[in-house]
């Protein structure tokens, strides 16, 4: 480009741009990359989606959590289920009655501890608390009752079967 004094601008002599050089984009091939990327992306969006799916056991096989005479009545018993990253807790509230919980609170995932008469389970975090009988929230900011573990007792042992809600 020449200025009006007929010389050629310094950032033409600085950064020459051959035009024979540059390559024009067709609307054609924009839209052929941006059809791509866009496949791309559903694609890496949907395998995100299948990663938990595709990652979950395939069967939870029964666990045994103790014997029926290591828990007295009033007590509990910790214990990781369905795997050895999830802890979760046996409440022995009668003579013959079992509950077992995720031990994680259903607000921000602290560890939840049996109140002292054992009738409540307390999230030392943001104070909230669950009925040792169900799980159900009782109190603070949790909006979910706790996961509860169906149990059963053969032989004198209590066993983990599945994970209930
Ligand atoms: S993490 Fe339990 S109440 Fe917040």
């Amino acid at each position: 480009m020449k200025t009006v004094a007929g010389e050629t601008a310094s950032w033409k002599r600085d950064f020459p741009v051959r035009w024979d050089d540059d390559r024009r984009v067709t609307r054609r091939e924009f839209g052929r990359f941006l059809a791509f990327a866009s496949l791309g992306m559903a694609l890496a969006t949907a395998l995100t989606a299948l990663v938990p799916w595709l990652r979950r056991p395939a069967r939870r096989a029964a666990r045994r959590i103790g014997a029926v005479a290591d828990v007295r009545v009033g007590g509990y018993r910790l214990f990781r289920y369905p795997t050895e990253h999830d802890p979760a807790i046996l409440l022995r509230l009668a003579e013959s009655r079992f509950v077992a919980y995720s031990q994680l609170c259903t607000h921000l995932s602290c560890p939840v501890h049996p109140s002292q008469d054992r009738r409540q389970l307390v999230c030392p975090c943001h104070h909230g608390i669950f009925a040792a009988d169900d799980g159900r929230v009782l109190g603070g900011p949790p909006q979910r009752a706790l996961p509860r573990i169906a149990l059963s007792v053969k032989d004198g042992e209590v066993w983990a079967e599945e994970t209930a809600a």
